[in-house]
């Protein structure tokens, strides 16, 4: 019976993991000098989390949860995204006592039931950020700038910051009214899903796909417009902030993000070289999230980045090598080099040597075209004559040239070899 993966989900194999692994090194080394600790959270959670957080009218939770009942009957859902859990973690834990600003970061696969494409999976891989308890813009630039910094060390530069405010619970549902107003003139030209959002979601009418409504929402009033006083002056802040930095951004009207938590300052990283599936990351404001689940008065700023967007954007070139070498490959000739050699690997192996071998022995022949195509370091050859005289041949893949060492000088001998630069 041949079984495959699911539709929209694959396997990273070695050769590419070396890529996630360098970049999730890079994540972790930026983050922790911007103070950010890492936090595990659980793959599922209660459905409501994330129905109640990112929105019952969201296309995330109409469409694309993956939603099952547990044996004891439980509504769970496979985390579409990290948000949600790190409020619940933070209010679960009281990570708000003592008051102070909470910084977390996590890495990890999520899952959304949506129409695989280039660069759309159901299972896909975050990264995130969330900084908790405080409204203070600096944070909004903080992390922002925190992400640029990190995308620099990729050999990122050919991506675009975009911004936008959505304001608050004071300034917002005036707004929608008055969008709603200006929509409703439209309806009639606007795709069958912007009627449906006109009703109950019309903030996403500004980033319907759709060419045509595209092209309506040009002229629909825009949230930067019918911002409060103070929202005003909190986006004015963030992008004074930002041209401190010297960060590039430009202003995107039309950006309201797909998920319903979102207040004031929200952003997306998108870039020129990918196709419809272009944003990287994207994140902002969350001010009312953890009070709706009946936690203190905690505003919060945070992105995600989708792992495989920012992979197939990184030019690798020979950033970083992509096949493991091993240091050593032991070759074992003969029946009595068997035990020898298993002893041998095993001792080299803690002594913190990297060691492969031909597990299915056979001629010198056989088990040097392995060790050349394992592009070990070096091969030791291990026979008849080397046991009975106590010494074995350490031959140097670099250059052929080859020296008998006993087993007792082999870990030093190794250890002075592979500290040597090796000569082009
Ligand atoms: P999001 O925009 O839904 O935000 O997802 C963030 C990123 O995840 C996207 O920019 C994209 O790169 C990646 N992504 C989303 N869906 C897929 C998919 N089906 N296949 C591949 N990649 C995908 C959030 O998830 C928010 N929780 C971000 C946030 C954190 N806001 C505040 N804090």
């Amino acid at each position: 019976m041949k079984i495959q993966s699911i539709r929209g989900v694959k396997d990273i194999l070695p050769g590419d993991i070396e890529k996630w692994q360098w970049v999730e090194e890079i994540a972790r080394n930026v983050f922790s000098k911007y103070g950010f600790r890492e936090i595990r959270l659980p793959i599922f959670e209660n459905t409501k989390l994330f129905s109640k957080s990112i929105g019952e009218t969201t296309d995330i939770v109409e469409k694309e949860m993956y939603t099952f009942e547990d044996r004891s009957g439980e509504q769970i859902t496979l985390r579409p995204e990290g948000t949600a859990s790190v409020v619940r973690a933070y209010i679960e834990h009281k990570m708000y006592n003592p008051p102070s600003v909470v910084k977390l970061y996590y890495m990890g696969p999520m899952f959304r039931y949506e129409r695989p494409q280039a660069g759309r999976f159901r299972q896909f891989y975050q990264i995130g950020i969330e900084a908790m308890g405080t409204d203070n813009p600096t944070v909004d630039v903080e992390v922002m700038t925190l992400l640029i910094e990190f995308f620099r060390q990729l050999g990122l530069t050919e991506l675009e910051l975009q911004i936008n405010s959505l304001g608050c619970a004071d300034c917002r549902p005036k707004y929608r009214e008055t969008l709603k107003d200006a929509i409703r003139g439209h309806l009639d030209e606007l795709c069958q899903n912007c009627n449906q959002r006109y009703e109950r979601n019309p903030l996403r009418v500004l980033d319907c796909k759709v060419e045509r409504d595209r092209k309506i929402a040009q002229d629909l009033p825009k949230t930067k417009d019918h911002l409060c006083e103070s929202c005003t002056t909190n986006f004015d802040q963030v992008q004074a902030l930002l041209s401190s930095t010297s960060t590039p951004y430009s202003l995107n009207p039309l950006l309201v993000r797909g998920l319903d938590y979102y207040s004031r300052t929200t952003f997306e990283v998108v870039s020129t070289s990918l196709g419809s599936q272009n944003a990287i990351c994207g994140g902002g404001r969350y001010d009312s999230l953890v009070e709706e689940f009946d936690g203190p008065p905690t505003p919060c700023f945070g992105f995600a980045l989708g792992m495989e967007r920012l992979i197939s954007v990184i030019p690798f070139d020979d950033k970083i090598d992509l096949e493991t070498r091993p240091d050593i490959f032991v070759v074992g000739l003969g029946e009595e080099a068997k035990s020898v050699t298993f002893k041998l690997i095993h001792d080299l192996r803690r002594g913190g040597f990297s060691v492969d071998q031909d597990y299915a022995g056979g001629s010198m022949k056989s088990q040097m075209r392995k060790a050349n195509k394992s592009r070990s370091r070096f091969t030791l050859i291990v026979g008849e004559n080397e046991i009975k005289s106590g010494k074995y041949l350490l031959k140097d893949m670099e250059n052929s040239s080859q020296n008998e060492v006993s087993a007792q000088d082999l870990p030093q001998a190794l250890r002075e070899q592979l500290a040597k630069p090796v000569e082009p």
